[in-house]
């Protein structure tokens, strides 16, 4: 089946790898794959630079010279939207929320040292990781017309635009035509705002796919915001592409069981998920996305949700880089031994 293809840049590294994951699978059951969306390019990958991609369209149009954006200091977005402003010739301001890290830091580390070597100015905003920091985002764009540039806003709803739930669509396309003929049971994602989650589900019900889709709540929203945003986004992004499928509410499967504490905190679930894939497949996943996703399907696995004879993909949205960021979860008093 043809599906639209809508106006993207090509910034990325497309289709990104898709790969058997055979210990992991003997451990747990199942037989899991990985889609390697952390394989994306631009500076360490991850799932924004699909999104990116199509957004940044509008931006070249308007021949924007600064990119201005927001989220955690953290975040993963902002470095890859730092990458993306360094390959097409502009310069990024980053309005980075202090969120789970409460304090200001002291010193680079993780996707903010990225961020830092890679040029971008970043301001801090002592801020929850709800909180709402579009005010502070239209003054420093206003500040910045002021000195005579032409800054381009992308503000936190841009990553959750029906544009990128589109580009999921496209993830999921890519995964049909690397599934050898024998479509996946079930797709198992980290959801943050939800619209990568959206496009995969999308995708799955415009291709008529068997597949479900599994979104694993990381705890930066409630279950019902991100289920707004997935009906809604992904009836916008069934329109943009000129098909008629949309989102229910019942369709859409998110779980609340596996964030823990709460967003960015560590659940013993999730330090367990990062050891087994990194000692298992040499797999290397985040401690706030992939690892509570990935804590999941580990989980739904054990308890005989996903069977013996289910094909599983899981999404690895990338991220990798705050793993750096969160060295003393894994202490050197837990050294390994071979026995
Ligand atoms: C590594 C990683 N995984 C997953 C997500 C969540 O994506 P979405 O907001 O589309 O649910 C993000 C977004 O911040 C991310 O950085």
């Amino acid at each position: 089946m043809q599906i639209r293809q809508l106006e993207r840049i090509g910034i990325g590294n497309f289709p990104t790898p898709l790969e058997a994951l055979p210990r992991l699978s003997s451990k747990l059951g199942p037989r899991i794959f990985v889609k390697r969306e952390d394989m994306t390019g631009l500076a360490m990958g991850g799932n924004k630079v699909r999104k990116l991609d199509y957004l940044l369209v509008d931006a070249l149009k308007k021949k924007s010279d600064i990119l201005i954006t927001t989220s955690g200091l953290q975040s993963n977005w902002a470095r890859q939207t730092t990458a993306a402003a360094v390959k097409l010739g502009m310069k990024a301001l980053l309005m980075l929320r202090t969120a789970q890290f409460k304090e200001v830091p002291t010193s680079y580390d993780g996707n903010l040292l990225l961020d830092h070597l890679m040029g971008a100015e970043v301001r801090f905003l002592k801020m929850e990781i709800d909180s709402d920091p579009s005010s502070a985002l239209n003054a420093v764009s206003e500040e910045l017309k002021k000195k005579g540039h032409n800054p381009y806003l992308l503000h936190l709803s841009a990553a959750e635009s029906p544009l990128t739930t589109v580009a999921y669509v496209d993830a999921m396309k890519e995964i049909v035509g690397q599934s050898r003929g024998e479509e996946f049971d079930h797709v198992v994602v980290a959801a943050g705002g939800g619209s990568t989650q959206a496009g995969l589900a999308l995708g799955a019900k415009i291709l008529k796919l068997k597949t479900k889709v599994w979104g694993i709540n990381v705890g930066a929203f409630k279950k019902s915001t991100i289920t707004d945003t997935i009906v809604e986004s992904s009836a916008e992004a069934s329109e943009l592409l000129g098909e008629t499928e949309k989102l229910d509410r019942d369709e859409i499967n998110i779980s609340d069981e596996y964030f823990g504490e709460g967003y960015g905190i560590n659940t013993p679930a999730s330090l367990e998920a990062i050891k087994l894939t990194a000692s298992s497949d040499a797999l290397i996943i985040d401690p706030v996305y992939t690892a509570k996703a990935m804590s999941g399907l580990v989980d739904l696995c054990r308890k005989g949700f996903f069977k013996k004879s289910d094909k599983i993909c899981f999404i690895h949205t990338g991220g990798v880089p705050a793993l750096f960021a969160y060295r003393d979860s894994f202490p050197m008093s837990q050294q390994n031994k071979i026995d």
